[in-house]
């Protein structure tokens, strides 16, 4: 199976630079990757030829919300993907928004990513495993994916990403088999698993595993010399 390869943007790029990146990523050849690209809401049409994600979905239909932006809208745009649960949008979120975010972007036909991950602290206390369970679980409350949904899930720890702190194959595969076991308890199979947090040229080749079925790029996937290099890696 193809590796999936999204690239968060985040709000790295103007409309002009998104211009300039969408010209130079037409000299890449992606045909041997899955790959989605979650621009800012403004660059969607910049990207157009791609599989499009938003990074983030707010869950009523429509109301007063100043500032949201609805899973249905995007929906009705043609956007099957958002990001939900990003750590740099977790302090606006409950546990409970991001479950109700997550159910109603499947209730729109759309995918879900679902970034989890723990933070520094959290890691020398040594509650990885716990903080993990915690994210998925309450995310994944009273929902069961029916045969024609999927969820896309991401391990980013907290601490590694955008700064360049790297964790070795062994810890990711660590704690990707352990999200594999949470999820085959919830009976939860039709999912991938992305693992995501300072992915570079540098670093992309020493984290390949089988464990991962793909990966969640910020900071590479706005630099088309990263792209290239890491969309070969993986493929
Ligand atoms: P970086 O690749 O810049 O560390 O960002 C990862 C990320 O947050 C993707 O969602």
């Amino acid at each position: 199976m193809k590796k999936l390869l999204i690239c968060n943007h985040k709000m790295f790029l103007t409309y002009d630079e998104a211009v300039i990146l969408n010209q130079k990523m037409s000299e890449i050849d992606f045909s041997m990757i899955d790959l989605i690209i979650c621009p800012s809401y403004l660059n969607f049409d910049v990207f157009k030829e791609y599989k499009l994600g938003a990074q983030d979905a707010f869950y009523e239909k429509s109301g007063a919300y100043t500032g949201e932006i609805s899973s249905y809208d995007l929906s009705l745009r043609g956007i099957k993907y958002s990001i939900v649960g990003h750590f740099e949008r977790r302090k606006y979120d409950t546990n409970n928004t991001i479950n109700l975010k997550v159910k109603a972007l499947l209730k729109n036909m759309m995918t879900p990513i679902l970034c989890i991950g723990e933070t520094m602290m959290d890691k020398e206390l040594r509650r990885t495993s716990e903080v993990i369970k915690k994210q998925l679980y309450s995310a994944l409350n009273d929902i069961k994916l029916e045969d024609n949904e999927q969820i896309i899930i991401a391990y980013e720890p907290v601490w590694a990403i955008g700064n360049g702190n790297n964790l070795s194959k062994n810890e990711i595969e660590d704690v990707l088999k352990y999200i594999r076991k949470l999820l085959k308890q919830r009976e939860i199979s039709n999912y991938k698993l992305l693992y995501g947090g300072s992915i570079n040229k540098n670093n992309i080749k020493n984290i390949l595993t089988d464990e991962a079925d793909g990966y969640l790029i910020g900071n590479s996937s706005v630099n088309v010399e990263e792209l290239l290099y890491i969309s070969k890696c993986i493929k």
